[in-house]
């Protein structure tokens, strides 16, 4: 990846030539390799010096499933990649997305930890807007389960003889994953995996841009929304989320775009007034703010690290009991999350099947009747 304006007089690389190697520069035809060499300098005499004394800034980068991941910092300290256990789930077709909203990072980042605005933005003051959620408008007992690169939550709901623990990953700085989308939740399922993965990308202050993947696949996107074509450059094919629409339409039915962009080009934490159901951003911001000084002093932090043999591994997804309410159902629905939770981190030496495997056995002989699938 290379710096936009070229190192000569500054025409943007986006109108270059691609060439067989590197690209050339559409306005005097300089050519750069692809780590930012300069290969010719084709109007310069012959013996000009310039092209060795200087290069055009360039990054390592990386293709992966149609998004392309640069690392910008110095390469004495280069990460390992975030591959994700969530790239390779079976019958997972991938497909990439981009969206642009006009503030801070932040913003948008803390909705993916903030179960609460479902409750509310999704359900009780809007209406149900995701087909398969309607549930949402139920309150939900959370519980917030921290781990080395971030944190893990889960939010449980009851309906009828169900339970729905749904599991939601947060990932040091930037990367979430919801739960499945657009599933049936008639029945017990034990560990669905995730339909949406996720980076939100600071642009500057007050502008950043989202990449990741719907994740299209039968078993968490039963209610299939959004066609496989209607996802790309700023469209991710469900409500709500992004630019566009008629502001009478923005205003009788706002979605998670309308919600974070209006906090404002940059949200003032000092004007806020956080409460209990604010958890989970509370915890986030003191994980970030705990980051942000150990990279101030040099420090090592954790952040999600993997390989395709041995790949980070997540738990965004639901899983759904049968279990009947008890006289203190708020706190039944408690334990039942932390339990299947432990059961989740459980499995951390294994991975794939085998790791699905693990989590749906030890869930089905801790709950016998709570995995039976009824007609
Ligand atoms: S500005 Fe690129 S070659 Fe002159
Ligand atoms: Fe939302």
């Amino acid at each position: 990846m290379l710096h936009k304006h070229c190192a000569h007089r500054r025409a943007s690389l986006e109108f270059a030539r691609i060439e067989q190697r590197g690209i050339r520069c559409c306005y005097h035809g300089w050519h750069f390799d692809v780590d930012g060499t300069i290969l010719e300098t084709p109007g310069e005499p012959e013996d000009s010096k310039i092209r060795h004394e200087i290069c055009q800034p360039a990054y390592p980068a990386r293709e992966l499933k149609g998004l392309v991941f640069a690392y910008m910092g110095p390469p004495e300290a280069t990460p390992a990649f975030p591959y994700l256990d969530s790239l390779e789930l079976p019958g997972h077709d991938l497909v990439p997305y981009s969206i642009h909203s006009p503030c801070n990072w932040l913003q948008e980042t803390e909705n993916a930890i903030d179960p609460f605005h479902s409750v509310f933005l999704h359900g009780r003051v809007n209406g149900p807007q995701f087909p398969g959620l309607e549930h949402f408008v139920e309150l939900p007992v959370c519980a917030y389960h921290r781990r080395d690169a971030g944190i893990v939550y889960s939010h449980a709901r009851r309906t009828g003889d169900l339970v729905t623990l749904r599991f939601h990953d947060y990932l040091m700085p930037n990367l979430a994953q919801n739960g499945g989308m657009f599933q049936k939740m008639s029945q017990p399922r034990v560990f669905g995996r995730t339909s949406l993965t996720k980076w939100v990308v600071p642009i500057d202050d007050t502008n950043s841009r989202k990449f990741g993947w719907r994740h299209f696949n039968d078993a968490d996107e039963v209610l299939r929304q959004g066609k496989r074509d209607a996802v790309g450059w700023e469209s991710v094919g469900f409500y709500g989320q992004t630019t566009g629409r008629p502001y009478d339409e923005q205003q009788r039915n706002p979605g998670d775009w309308e919600a974070w962009t209006s906090q404002g080009p940059i949200n003032v934490h000092k004007r806020e007034h956080l409460g209990a159901t604010d958890e989970g951003v509370a915890l986030m911001r003191a994980r970030l703010r705990r980051d942000i000084r150990a990279v101030a002093a040099n420090k090592p932090i954790a952040r999600p690290e993997g390989t395709p043999d041995a790949p980070f591994l997540t738990y965004a997804g639901d899983t759904i009991l049968r279990i009947p309410p008890s006289n203190d159902d708020r706190a039944l629905l408690d334990q039942l999350q932390r339990t299947v939770a432990e059961i989740y981190f459980s499995a951390d030496a294994l991975n794939g099947e085998a790791r699905s495997e693990r989590i749906r056995r030890d869930i089905a002989a801790r709950f016998p009747t709570g995995v039976e699938v009824t007609s």
